[in-house]
């Protein structure tokens, strides 16, 4: 039997990138995945291309929107055992050139956004005994030049995962965190001549140093897999760190 056999699952920002890929091997695996993102139509599309059991949109900003498509997936689905956390977003700028008001927005996203889909599925988790994974990254772990929002929210969500796993131990819920390196999606297509400019160095130069390839998308979920199977039946309030030895790296 596949390691995720039957498990129905809703995965956040799913219309694209990480997410796509966690829908995409964890349906190949046997789930029944539902796809949520702000953008319908990049939904619809991934849905449609994965055989995803469904689609339940929602800005994960607006927790109304959230426990609307929460329970929209528990209503497809007969219930719930795994949420991933996937939907964020990154800014890129000086920590102090940054606005307030785009500081809010990326802390409403990738924090305020994990926090309220962590509430919404808890009870339906409770009643599975599933299991939580978020989505963080190595930007929470180490500080990175033109992202420092984008790594104290990172930092938040390693420590909201870790809470709630302690907080969730006597239900049976478990919480992990995955942490990635630099993947190939759009968001760092996005980031990459910001982050040539500061440096003077080309993105793929850096990349190759310090995590010896790009990360893809694939490597994410493969690990996301493993800890939403039972077979990480003891692992909780973990953080994964998937970077090709980047935070292990002195030089
Ligand atoms: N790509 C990387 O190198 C990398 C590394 C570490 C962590 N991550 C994290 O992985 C996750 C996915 O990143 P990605 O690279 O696939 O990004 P992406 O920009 O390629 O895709 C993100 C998806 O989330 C959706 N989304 C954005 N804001 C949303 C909102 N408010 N509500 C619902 N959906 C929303 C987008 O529409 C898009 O489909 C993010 O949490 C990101 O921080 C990415």
């Amino acid at each position: 039997m596949s390691e995720l056999e039957g498990k129905r699952v809703f995965v956040t920002g799913s219309g694209a990138g990480i997410g796509k890929a966690i829908a995409a091997l964890f349906t190949e695996r046997g789930a029944r995945v539902v796809i949520s993102d702000l953008n319908a139509d990049a939904a619809k599309q991934a849905a449609d291309e994965i055989g995803a059991a469904g689609v339940a949109n929602c800005d994960v900003t607006d927790e109304g929107q959230v426990q609307a498509a929460v329970q929209q997936a528990v209503d497809l689905l007969g219930g719930l055992d795994v949420l991933v956390n996937n939907a964020g977003i990154e800014v890129s700028s000086p920590l102090l050139q940054q606005s307030t008001e785009s500081f809010d927005k990326i802390f409403a996203v990738n924090v305020r956004g994990t926090f309220v889909t962590m509430k919404a599925a808890i009870p339906h988790l409770v009643e599975a005994k599933g299991n939580i994974v978020n989505i963080a990254s190595i930007a929470g772990i180490g500080g990175s030049p033109l992202l420092g929002s984008y790594c104290a929210t990172k930092a938040a969500v390693i420590q909201l995962t870790r809470v709630a796993a302690v907080e969730m131990r006597p239900t049976g819920v478990r919480v992990n965190a995955v942490c990635p390196g630099f993947a190939d999606t759009a968001m760092v297509e996005r980031l990459v001549p910001d982050f040539e400019a500061a440096t003077q160095v080309p993105f793929g130069d850096l990349v190759a140093a310090k995590q010896g390839r790009l990360g893809t998308p694939q490597d994410i979920a493969e690990v996301t897999a493993f800890l939403a199977s039972d077979r990480a039946s003891w692992i909780t309030g973990s953080h994964y760190v998937l970077d090709g030895g980047l935070t292990a790296s002195l030089v």
